[in-house]
């Protein structure tokens, strides 16, 4: 009787580190399909995109860096630079780019192509928060969110999809929000503009999937960046203020990793968030009055304050 325990138990864990070893090692080949691919990534001035950014050019990418304030690129592109190697690496790139500007996107992604030749990886990451109520918020601001981070990465995938179609390769990769899962009072426009993000992913996956270009989206948690600090308020007005469930995300080092691991796994949708926000993702869709419950308290206390 016991022996047979033993038994089990020893083949459990056999199992589990031949399941654990073979993982390691099918993750470790797909790292290596990374080496020399051409990685574009909006919102690499800052945060998870500076931090994407790190983790693609370790592996050998050309990382093309893509955000508004030229001098921060600068700053990544040095900082990459600088990184103790002991292989060649690509020197990265800066196209400045401004996802407001959805006209000039185009022109953007030939630039890129004018240097690089190729795109392999798209990283859809810039973005900004919002922090109002629905009543006090200027539609300015909603338009200006919406746009940012939707028809920004919309007009950008338009303009960078041709291409992969005809190389019949390729893959796109949405930085999303948990708060393109649920909405929360107070970031109306954010939820709003990350749910369409999760929407048109799900169109443009199965669209695209037949040319041989895979569609990631990937929903993060809080992690430690300066978006709470960018995010617009009701009027426009930039926040400025580090709130305290940001300050205690994750790192954006351990949120990049995992969202590199998710990339070349070829992952189609990856929930990257402690357990209380997949409660939460878990009762919106199963038990959803409890979650709208939920919701109105804690509008309430944001009122109170
Ligand atoms: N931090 C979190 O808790 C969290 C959680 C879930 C999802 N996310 C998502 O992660 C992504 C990255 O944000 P982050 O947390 O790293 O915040 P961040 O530190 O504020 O970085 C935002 C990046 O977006 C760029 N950006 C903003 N407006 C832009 C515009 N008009 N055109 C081009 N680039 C623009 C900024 O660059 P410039 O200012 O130089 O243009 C910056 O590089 C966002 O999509 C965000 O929604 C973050
Ligand atoms: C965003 O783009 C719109 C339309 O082109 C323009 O009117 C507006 O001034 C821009 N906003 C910012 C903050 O650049």
């Amino acid at each position: 009787m016991e022996k047979s325990y033993m038994i089990y138990g020893v083949g459990f864990l056999l199992s589990y580190i031949f399941f654990k070893f073979r993982k390691g090692l099918v993750l470790g080949k797909n790292k290596k399909s990374l080496r020399n691919k051409v990685v574009v990534i909006t919102g690499a001035s800052s945060g998870l995109g500076e931090g994407l950014a790190h983790e693609f050019y370790k592996e050998g990418c050309l990382v093309v860096l893509c955000a508004r304030r030229r001098q921060e690129l600068d700053r990544v592109r040095n900082d990459l630079l600088s990184l103790p190697s002991s292989e060649q690496r690509h020197p990265p790139v800066i196209v400045p780019m401004d996802l407001n500007d959805t006209e000039d996107l185009p022109n953007v992604v030939k630039k890129i192509l004018s240097i690089t030749e190729r795109i392999d990886i798209l990283i859809n990451n810039g973005g900004i928060s919002h922090r109002g109520s629905v009543i006090d918020t200027k539609l300015d601001v909603d338009i200006r969110i919406m746009t940012v981070n939707y028809f920004g990465s919309v007009a950008l995938t338009k303009a960078v999809l041709p291409y992969m179609v005809k190389e019949k390769s390729g893959k796109i990769v949405f930085i999303s929000s948990v708060q393109g899962l649920i909405s929360i009072p107070g970031r109306s426009s954010y939820a709003a503009s990350k749910h369409a993000l999760q929407a048109f992913a799900d169109s443009l996956r199965a669209e695209v999937s037949h040319h041989n270009i895979g569609v990631t989206i990937i929903s993060p948690g809080y992690v430690q960046t300066q978006l709470s600090m960018n995010a617009l308020t009701a009027t426009g007005q930039t926040y400025g203020k580090m709130d305290a469930t940001t300050e205690n995300g994750y790192t954006c080092e351990y949120a990049s990793k995992e969202m590199l691991k998710a990339i070349v796994e070829n992952k189609n949708e990856v929930v990257l968030a402690p357990p209380t926000a997949r409660i939460g993702i878990f009762l919106r869709h199963f038990i959803p009055s409890l979650y709208f419950l939920a919701m109105v308290k804690r509008a309430k206390k944001l009122m109170v304050k």
